[in-house]
This record gives structure tokens, sequence and C-alpha cells, in this order.
């Protein structure tokens, strides 16, 4: 069980923090005043601040922590491979055991003639090499006109120069610059947003043809690739409308696109399948990147993988003037990490946790539907273990304001009070629980956050920020 270091001073590790440690999306402003939660031990689906108070975890780390925290069979696969050979170059002609096994598992996990692996060590590294040899390709191929990348709205692909470039989610741009010439957003596939009165099915043609309408305006020539989660996560957990996945694959196909299916988070089990693409979606896209739950966030590891059809095109006796792949990292496909790799398909596959999430997730999707009847809910949404409350605090058809913006934040601290960690972005509270969550955590989790949307309706009300007239 956890046992807390008799040296932890939680003051002193949030003031080092304070000091030195410069946080992803921290807001500069307000960076020496807040306290960060100092975090110090994690078990099952459970985490524990250096106070001794303990969280459910309910965004599993962040999309990752797949099989929950202290799972000996990972550290020990860690141990032994740091003995055995903790690492060596990757570079060039230089095998190392773990990732060639990881390599071929991953590919006969994925879709099609996805067989060929390049490793990273993020999320970011994987898409961002994905795009690097998207343009390699069509180089190779004597096009280099063809390097325009297509995303969407309420996409998030990364924190390199490149994936930030490619990140649609507007409160994300800010005084950093970006590869705008590179770069072009179609419109978010987020149904709930779509004008009042439109079909589903409406709304899904609007987005395939704007898709192709993209294309054409740019011309076909100078369109590299088109760069999707099946579900956009960090937006909002936005599932795209039925049928309209496979439906821009065929539109990618007909002028020669490549799609770039961005399964960092919808992979290894998220969804109930190792890949989301063609077992959820139906669809198998040209390049797959992944990361995240691959190695159950137990070390960083990212992968992106390439069909065999492209890798043929341009290797071997296709091969003109020996294109040399000047792309990857000191720790692509690191020993320890692929060894971790491994013992967490091991385990998502020899336990049944791909079952079990098929299984649990309905139950967690309906229990959380039951939360639309608070008049502050406007949408409930996701599939799997991953889902989205997204607030309302203005009425549906009216741009979010300001009170929308901060809504999610309100419930987290209603929940973080009640032992429950969220994602709160906006007007979204965003769940991912670790896959080996029981029918009592969804429990506990939905009551939770039930009691928190309820507190934060309340402290609207009180505050005169809100009034709870039907949202629709
Ligand atoms: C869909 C998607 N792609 C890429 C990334 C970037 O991954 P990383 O943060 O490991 O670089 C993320 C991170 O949340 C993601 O959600």
């Amino acid at each position: 069980m956890f046992a807390r270091p008799k040296t932890l001073d939680p003051a002193e590790i949030a003031e080092m923090d304070k000091r030195h440690v410069l946080h992803p999306w921290s807001d500069l402003g307000t960076r020496h005043s807040e306290d960060p939660l100092v975090l110090a031990e994690a078990e099952g689906i459970h985490i524990r601040d250096a106070e001794g108070n303990r969280y459910i975890d309910g965004i599993g780390g962040m999309w990752c922590v797949q099989l929950g925290y202290g799972r000996e069979e990972l550290v020990a696969a860690m141990t032994e491979q740091a003995r055995r050979m903790c690492y060596y170059t990757p570079f060039g002609a230089m095998a190392n055991v773990p990732a060639a096994r990881l390599a071929e598992a991953l590919a006969a996990r994925a879709p099609g003639d996805l067989n060929t692996v390049s490793f990273a060590t993020s999320g970011s590294g994987a898409v961002d090499s994905a795009i690097r040899f998207a343009h390699f390709y069509f180089n190779c191929l004597g096009q280099p006109a063809k390097r325009q990348v297509l995303v969407r709205m309420d996409s998030y692909h990364g924190s390199t120069y490149l994936t930030a470039s490619m990140n649609g989610k507007r409160r994300d741009w800010s005084q950093f610059d970006y590869a705008r010439d590179l770069v072009h957003f179609l419109p978010s596939v987020n149904a709930f947003r779509r004008p009042a009165g439109q079909s589903l099915e409406a709304f899904a043609d609007e987005k395939l043809a704007e898709l192709e309408a993209k294309i054409l305006e740019l011309g076909p020539e100078n369109v590299a690739c088109f760069v999707a989660e099946p579900i956009q996560a960090s937006g909002g957990v936005i599932v795209p409308p039925e049928h309209y996945l496979p439906r821009a694959l065929a539109i990618c196909r007909k002028y020669d696109v490549l799609y770039i299916s961005d399964e960092v988070v919808t992979a290894f089990g998220r969804l109930g399948h190792v890949f989301a693409s063609e077992a959820v979606f139906g669809i198998t896209p040209d390049i797959i990147t992944c990361a995240k739950g691959l190695t159950s966030g137990y070390v960083p590891m990212g992968a992106t993988i390439y069909s065999d059809r492209l890798i043929e095109a341009i290797s071997g006796e296709n091969a003109v003037d020996h294109p040399y792949f000047t792309n990857g990292f000191t720790y692509s496909g690191h020993p320890v990490a692929a060894a971790v790799a491994l013992k967490t398909l091991e385990i998502l596959e020899g336990e049944g946790i791909l079952e079990d999430v098929r299984d649990l997730g309905p139950y967690f999707q309906a229990e959380l539907q039951k939360l639309r009847a608070l008049p502050i809910v406007g949408d409930v949404r996701g599939m799997g273990l991953m889902a989205c409350v997204e607030c309302v605090v203005r009425k549906i058809g009216a741009e979010p304001g300001a009170a929308d913006m901060a809504v999610a934040a309100r419930v987290d601290a209603h929940a973080q009070a009640r032992g429950l960690i969220l994602r709160p972005f906006e007007s979204l509270c965003i769940l991912s629980p670790p896959l080996i969550v029981t029918k009592g955590d969804i429990d506990r989790i939905v009551a939770i956050l039930r009691e928190s949307l309820i507190a934060t309706q309340d402290d609207l009300i009180a505050e005169g920020i809100w009034s709870p007239e039907p949202c629709r």
C-alpha cells in the first residue's frame, strides 16, 4: 500500500516546482501565485497527493495509464531490460531485440499492410514523423509541391513546432509562432455545435464536402496529407458522424492525399481494440500514429506505422538516388520502453482487458448519459472508456461566453474535493479512466461528477452568473 516518505514536505516541493518547472499549458501570468497539486504516489486507479489525499484518476494520467499504477509485471519488464541492455543506438543498421519484436507485434495488429514502424519518444514525435514522411515520400516520387497538411478544428496533434501548428483548439493558439503556411484547418465535426435543425446526415455531408472543396481549392497536386484523430480526444471527445471517416478516406484516396490516423489516444484499448481505425471505424489508413497507452504511461514512447504500399514505392528498385531517411531520435525504439510496450500488449490481450473495455464502455457511456438531465449539461458523448460532458452556461446556438470557458475548471475543483480528478478544458469535462476500472469504480466516478456538476450549478446561480433555464 501507499507508504509516504517521511522527508516529503509538500510545501517545499510546491515551492521548487513553482520556481523551477515550466509546465506544459501554464499561464505565465499566474505561474508564481498558484500552488500546484503535489502528487506523490499511485496504485491501481488511485493517486495520492503529498498531503495523503486520495483521488480516483479519472483521466488515466493523461489518456495513457491503461493498466493502472503499480503493475509489477511492467516494473519487472523495465528492470530486466535495463539490466540486460539499457540502450544502444538505433541509427543505421542496428537492431535491438525488444524494438524489433515490438515492431513485429504492432505490424501484426495494425490494419491492412501497415507493417513498417518508426519509433519516437512521444505522440508529438510520432505525428511529426508522419508528416515528415509524407513530405519525404512525395519528394522521392518527384512531387515536391505536395506538401500541404489538412487538419480539423478541435484537433490536437502535439507540441513540436509542426504538430503545434496542427492543433485546432483555438485557446491553444497563443504567443507562439506556427507554421501556418503548411497547415489548413477544416471546420470541426462536433455535431453538438451544428446549426439547429440540421440533421446528422446533412452535417456529415457538409463536413465531407468541405474536405473535398479544400483539396480542390489548394489543388490536389499541393496536398500531402489529411491528419485525423478517429475521435478528437482533447478537443472534447468528438465522435464523428457515422460513415464520416470511411468517406473522408475515400476522398483522400481519390486525390492521392495520404490519410494519417492519429491514434495516440484511441489505440491500446481505450476503445476496446489495440487499434481503433479499422476495428471500430472501418478504415485502413495509410499511416497510424500512436503513443500514450503503448507503454501504459510507464515510460515515454511513440510509434508511426506506415503502409507497405508507401514504403515499397520509394524503396529498393523504386528508390531513386538512394533516399536517405534522416528522421529519428537517440531514443527511437528504446529497449526499455519497447520491453514495457511488449508487456503492456501481453497484459491487455492476455487478461481480456480489451474485452472488458468492450463490455464496460457501453455501461460507462449509459451512466454518463443520465447526467443530461442536469440543466448545466449540454451534451454527453464518448465511446469505450473516453467521454466528455460538455457544460452549457449560455444557450445552445449562442457563442460560448466567458462563463462557459471557466465552467469545467469549477467542476474539476468540486470533483477534486470529492476525490476525483478529471480533465477540464473550457466547458468540457473529460474522462478517460484506466482500463482496469470496475463497474463500481464507474458508479463512483459518475456519482462524484454528478455532485460536482450540481455544486457548480449552485455556485453559478448564487453568483448570479447563470439561471437554470433549459439549455435547448
Ligand atoms: C491525438 C493526439 N496526438 C498527439 C498527441 C501528442 O502526444 P504527446 O503529448 O505524447 O507528444 C496527443 C496528446 O495528447 C494526442 O491526444
